[in-house]
This record gives C-alpha cells, sequence and structure tokens, in this order.
C-alpha cells in the first residue's frame, strides 16, 4: 500500500495512518510527528522548524523535503513494502519533488485520500485533542479517552496538549492548507489518484470508508 491522506489539521490524518499502518504493516510517516520529535530532542531541524510550527506557518520546503528524502534513504524497505503519508506532502512544490523521489525509486503513489470536514468540526477536535509524548498516539478528551486518564494506553508516557493546538493557531492552519495545501488536490486529480472520504464520521466508519474506497472491503 502506497496511500497519502491530504485534509485539514484535526481531520483525523494521524488517527487513521496510525490504523493503516498498522494493518498492514507499513511505515506511517507523519513529518508533523518527525518535526515535533526533533524539537523535543531539541537538534538543529527542531529549533528551526518551531519557529514556524509555534506560530502555525508551514516549515519551509527545503527543510521538509530534506527529512522525507533522509526518510526514504534510511528506513530500509519502506517503499518495497509501502507507506502511508500523513501531512507531507502539502505545497505543490512539495506534491512534485515527492513524485520526482518516488519514480526514482520505482514506488509511486497508488492513492491519494482526501478527509472532509467542516471549520467547526477541526476546532472541537484539535482543542479536545490530547497527544502522547512517547508514540505520538492521538486521544480526544470526548472522542478517544485513554483507559487511565492523561497516560497513553500504547506506552503508558504522559498525554500533552501540542503547543499549536490552541484556537486561534488552529485557525491560522486552516488558513494555510486552504491557501497552500488544497493546491495539491487537482494535481492528484490530474493523475486519476483522489478518493473523497467524509472525514466527519465517527473513527470506525472513516476507517471502513477509507478500507472501501480503496477496494478493500
Ligand atoms: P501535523 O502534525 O501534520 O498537523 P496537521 O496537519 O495540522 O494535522 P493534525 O496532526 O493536527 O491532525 P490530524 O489530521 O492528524 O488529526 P488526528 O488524527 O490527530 O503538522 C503540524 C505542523 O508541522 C504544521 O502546522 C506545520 O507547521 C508543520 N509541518 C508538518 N508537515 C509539514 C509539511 N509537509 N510542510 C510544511 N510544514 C509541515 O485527530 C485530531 C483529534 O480528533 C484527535 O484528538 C483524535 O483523537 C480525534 N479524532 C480523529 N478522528 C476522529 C473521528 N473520526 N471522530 C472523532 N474524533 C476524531
Ligand atoms: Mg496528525
Amino acid at each position: 500500500m502506497r496511500l497519502l491522506l491530504v485534509g485539514a489539521p484535526g481531520v483525523g490524518k494521524g488517527t487513521q495512518a496510525k490504523r493503516l499502518a498498522a494493518e498492514f504493516g507499513v511505515p506511517h510517516v507523519s513529518t508533523g510527528d518527525m518535526f515535533r520529535d526533533a524539537i523535543r530532542r531539541d537538534t538543529p531541524l527542531g529549533r528551526q522548524a518551531r519557529v514556524y510550527i509555534d506560530q502555525g506557518s508551514l516549515v519551509p520546503d527545503d527543510l521538509t523535503f530534506g527529512l522525507i528524502e533522509e526518510k526514504f534513504s534510511t528506513s530500509a524497505g519502506a517503499a518495497d513494502h509501502g507507506f502511508i503519508l500523513d501531512g507531507f506532502p502539502r505545497t505543490l512544490p512539495q506534491a512534485k519533488s515527492l513524485d520526482v523521489l518516488l519514480d526514482k525509486i520505482k514506488a509511486p503513489l497508488e492513492a491519494v485520500v482526501v478527509l472532509d470536514i467542516s471549520d467547526d468540526g477541526v476546532v472541537e477536535r484539535i482543542t479536545g485533542r490530547r497527544s502522547c509524548v512517547g508514540c505520538g498516539t492521538p486521544y480526544h478528551l470526548r472522542f478517544r479517552r485513554p483507559v487511565q486518564a492523561g497516560i497513553c494506553d500504547i506506552c503508558q508516557n504522559p498525554l500533552v496538549q501540542r503547543a499549536d493546538d490552541t484556537e486561534d493557531k488552529v485557525r491560522r492552519r486552516l488558513e494555510k492548507y486552504r491557501v497552500e495545501t488544497q493546491a495539491i488536490i487537482p494535481f492528484y486529480e490530474a493523475q486519476g489518484l483522489v478518493k473523497r472520504v467524509d472525514g466527519s464520521l465517527a473513527p470506525d466508519e472513516v476507517t471502513r470508508a477509507i478500507r472501501a474506497t480503496l477496494g478493500m472491503s
């Protein structure tokens, strides 16, 4: 499975990508998670990326693409067995660079799933989200509670609110999504890869809809 998930902040890309990656045994490649990991480790890349992420802006294309190139060159077999991309690409230059990279390693995308949701739905999901500091798994105060409050079910690390998960930053991220990221959808439509799924449904229903649109039900 070589899949890309596209959608507004908080639509559920991470939630669905983790499920599908576990089910199909392929890597979940999230540039947001990779940047947050670099920020936690206080690496030079993390220090650079933090400035943009904390404002709700996009990290520049060269920094972001460097991360992806490194990931695809070091994660053994990622391209052979497939991958689920979440949050990358999110500009047209990133999408074009990715096409060149995947062409080179003979692992073109098989589908691009676009998850749709309203702006109010985004704000509700983002402001209620708590994420594991260890594995990044997203929880929600209302929609996905951990067994033990404030603790990750999977790795038992604490759950925290992301620094960019405030309402004003979400509005800015939404604007970036509209202005910069949505432009990649017609690019992939022209390649016949786009499938649309209603992201406002419950998590299990979204998973079912993705599987159905990919012909896996
Ligand atoms: P990134 O981490 O990718 O953030 P995002 O795209 O804004 O998306 P989120 O992770 O906030 O949401 P999600 O769709 O994964 O939703 P989730 O499953 O968690 O990027 C962060 C920042 O890094 C960017 O703003 C940018 O600065 C930078 N960056 C990253 N990639 C970049 C790139 N390529 N280029 C430039 N800059 C880049 O779900 C959200 C909540 O809802 C959770 O609480 C979850 O439990 C809940 N939930 C999920 N699904 C459902 C459902 N169906 N029903 C009810 N609740 C649900
Ligand atoms: Mg995410």
